[in-house]
Protein backbone atom coordinates (compact mmCIF):
# COMPACT_ATOMS: atom_id res chain seq x y z
CA UNK A 1 0.00 0.00 0.00
CA UNK A 2 1.30 3.31 -0.90
CA UNK A 3 1.55 5.51 2.18
CA UNK A 4 0.70 8.98 0.69
CA UNK A 5 0.08 10.86 4.03
CA UNK A 6 4.06 10.62 3.93
CA UNK A 7 4.35 11.32 0.24
CA UNK A 8 2.25 14.40 0.61
CA UNK A 9 4.98 15.70 2.96
CA UNK A 10 7.72 14.93 0.79
CA UNK A 11 6.11 16.46 -1.94
CA UNK A 12 5.06 19.93 0.14
CA UNK A 13 8.54 19.53 1.13
CA UNK A 14 10.26 19.25 -2.10
CA UNK A 15 7.92 21.80 -3.98
CA UNK A 16 9.76 24.91 -2.40
CA UNK A 17 9.40 27.38 -5.24
CA UNK A 18 6.05 29.21 -6.37
CA UNK A 19 6.48 28.20 -9.78
CA UNK A 20 3.92 26.20 -11.17
CA UNK A 21 5.85 25.24 -14.09
CA UNK A 22 9.09 24.11 -11.84
CA UNK A 23 6.84 22.34 -9.37
CA UNK A 24 4.41 20.65 -12.24
CA UNK A 25 8.09 19.06 -13.37
CA UNK A 26 8.83 18.24 -9.94
CA UNK A 27 5.71 16.78 -9.24
CA UNK A 28 5.20 14.45 -12.06
CA UNK A 29 8.90 13.29 -11.78
CA UNK A 30 8.05 12.70 -7.90
CA UNK A 31 5.02 10.82 -8.78
CA UNK A 32 6.44 8.21 -11.09
CA UNK A 33 9.91 7.58 -8.62
CA UNK A 34 7.20 6.94 -6.08
CA UNK A 35 4.09 5.12 -7.07
CA UNK A 36 4.23 1.73 -8.36
CA UNK A 37 3.68 0.48 -11.51
CA UNK A 38 2.99 3.54 -13.51
CA UNK A 39 4.27 3.80 -17.20
CA UNK A 40 2.83 7.65 -18.03
CA UNK A 41 2.72 10.60 -15.34
CA UNK A 42 1.92 13.77 -16.21
CA UNK A 43 0.30 17.27 -17.01
CA UNK A 44 -2.25 18.44 -19.48
CA UNK A 45 -2.92 22.17 -19.25
CA UNK A 46 -6.07 24.38 -20.40
CA UNK A 47 -4.29 26.43 -22.34
CA UNK A 48 -6.89 26.79 -25.12
CA UNK A 49 -10.75 26.71 -25.22
CA UNK A 50 -12.07 23.16 -24.79
CA UNK A 51 -8.54 21.44 -25.60
CA UNK A 52 -6.03 20.36 -23.10
CA UNK A 53 -2.42 20.69 -24.26
CA UNK A 54 0.51 19.01 -22.97
CA UNK A 55 2.74 20.04 -19.60
CA UNK A 56 5.00 18.35 -17.99
CA UNK A 57 5.67 14.38 -17.93
CA UNK A 58 7.51 11.54 -17.37
CA UNK A 59 6.89 8.80 -19.71
CA UNK A 60 7.00 8.08 -23.30
CA UNK A 61 5.81 11.02 -25.75
CA UNK A 62 2.53 11.75 -25.67
CA UNK A 63 -0.97 12.70 -27.69
CA UNK A 64 -1.13 16.31 -28.21
CA UNK A 65 -3.60 18.21 -28.19
CA UNK A 66 -6.54 16.49 -26.59
CA UNK A 67 -9.80 17.77 -27.27
CA UNK A 68 -12.35 17.92 -24.10
CA UNK A 69 -14.70 15.65 -26.25
CA UNK A 70 -12.12 12.66 -26.09
CA UNK A 71 -10.65 10.50 -24.35
CA UNK A 72 -10.36 9.96 -20.47
CA UNK A 73 -8.61 13.32 -20.32
CA UNK A 74 -11.14 14.91 -21.68
CA UNK A 75 -13.72 13.79 -20.02
CA UNK A 76 -12.60 14.37 -16.61
CA UNK A 77 -11.92 18.11 -17.92
CA UNK A 78 -15.47 18.10 -19.05
CA UNK A 79 -16.87 16.42 -15.90
CA UNK A 80 -14.80 18.38 -13.57
CA UNK A 81 -14.56 14.79 -11.78
CA UNK A 82 -11.84 12.43 -11.36
CA UNK A 83 -11.90 9.54 -13.88
CA UNK A 84 -10.73 6.22 -12.69
CA UNK A 85 -10.90 3.58 -15.51
CA UNK A 86 -10.04 0.24 -14.28
CA UNK A 87 -9.53 -1.14 -18.26
CA UNK A 88 -8.57 1.28 -20.79
CA UNK A 89 -9.40 -1.16 -23.35
CA UNK A 90 -12.78 -1.21 -22.36
CA UNK A 91 -13.66 2.88 -23.12
CA UNK A 92 -14.47 3.23 -26.69
CA UNK A 93 -12.83 7.03 -26.55
CA UNK A 94 -9.73 6.04 -24.93
CA UNK A 95 -6.83 7.62 -26.82
CA UNK A 96 -3.94 5.38 -26.97
CA UNK A 97 -0.53 7.18 -26.41
CA UNK A 98 1.34 4.01 -25.34
CA UNK A 99 0.09 0.39 -26.40
CA UNK A 100 1.40 -0.49 -22.79
CA UNK A 101 -1.40 1.25 -20.88
CA UNK A 102 -3.55 -0.31 -19.16
CA UNK A 103 -5.65 1.76 -16.78
CA UNK A 104 -5.83 4.93 -16.02
CA UNK A 105 -6.73 7.81 -13.64
CA UNK A 106 -7.07 11.45 -14.46
CA UNK A 107 -7.06 14.23 -11.63
CA UNK A 108 -8.93 17.11 -13.06
CA UNK A 109 -7.02 20.77 -11.09
CA UNK A 110 -9.54 23.22 -10.54
CA UNK A 111 -8.24 27.00 -9.66
CA UNK A 112 -10.86 29.58 -8.79
CA UNK A 113 -13.79 27.83 -10.15
CA UNK A 114 -11.98 27.47 -13.40
CA UNK A 115 -10.02 24.56 -15.12
CA UNK A 116 -6.53 24.80 -14.78
CA UNK A 117 -5.81 21.22 -16.39
CA UNK A 118 -5.73 17.47 -15.33
CA UNK A 119 -3.07 15.29 -14.12
CA UNK A 120 -3.08 11.84 -16.18
CA UNK A 121 -1.59 8.36 -14.68
CA UNK A 122 -1.20 5.73 -16.59
CA UNK A 123 -0.39 2.32 -15.61
CA UNK A 124 -0.02 -1.15 -17.21
CA UNK A 125 -1.63 -3.49 -14.56
CA UNK A 126 -5.28 -3.75 -15.23
CA UNK A 127 -7.59 -2.06 -12.03
CA UNK A 128 -3.70 -0.57 -10.60
CA UNK A 129 -5.93 2.56 -9.07
CA UNK A 130 -7.95 1.96 -6.30
CA UNK A 131 -10.58 3.99 -4.38
CA UNK A 132 -7.90 5.15 -1.86
CA UNK A 133 -4.73 5.91 -4.67
CA UNK A 134 -7.31 7.66 -6.16
CA UNK A 135 -8.38 9.87 -2.40
CA UNK A 136 -4.36 10.00 -2.27
CA UNK A 137 -3.27 11.06 -5.29
CA UNK A 138 -6.42 13.78 -5.32
CA UNK A 139 -4.70 15.26 -1.60
CA UNK A 140 -1.11 15.20 -3.54
CA UNK A 141 -2.82 17.22 -6.44
CA UNK A 142 -4.29 19.52 -3.52
CA UNK A 143 -0.25 19.72 -2.46
CA UNK A 144 0.74 21.08 -5.90
CA UNK A 145 -1.95 23.19 -5.99
CA UNK A 146 -1.45 25.00 -2.35
CA UNK A 147 2.30 24.96 -3.50
CA UNK A 148 1.86 26.81 -6.76
CA UNK A 149 1.14 29.78 -7.90
CA UNK A 150 -1.62 28.76 -10.77
CA UNK A 151 -3.80 31.98 -12.16
CA UNK A 152 -3.47 30.61 -16.02
CA UNK A 153 -1.60 27.55 -17.43
CA UNK A 154 -0.38 30.23 -20.61
N1 LIG B 1 -5.11 8.04 -22.44
C1 LIG B 1 -5.42 9.42 -22.34
C2 LIG B 1 -4.56 10.27 -23.23
C3 LIG B 1 -3.32 10.76 -22.59
S1 LIG B 1 -2.13 9.58 -22.47
O1 LIG B 1 -2.59 8.48 -21.62
C4 LIG B 1 -0.71 10.21 -21.85
C5 LIG B 1 -6.89 9.67 -22.64
O2 LIG B 1 -7.59 8.78 -23.10
O3 LIG B 1 -7.33 10.78 -22.42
Amino acid sequence: MTDYALLERQLAALLDTRDWLTNAAQTCAFLMQEVGELNWAGFYLHRRPQTLVLGPFQGKPACNPIPFDKGVCGAAARRLATQRVDDVHAVADHIACDAASRSELVVPIIVDDRLWGVLDLDSPRPARFSAADQAGLERLVDTFVAASDLTRAD
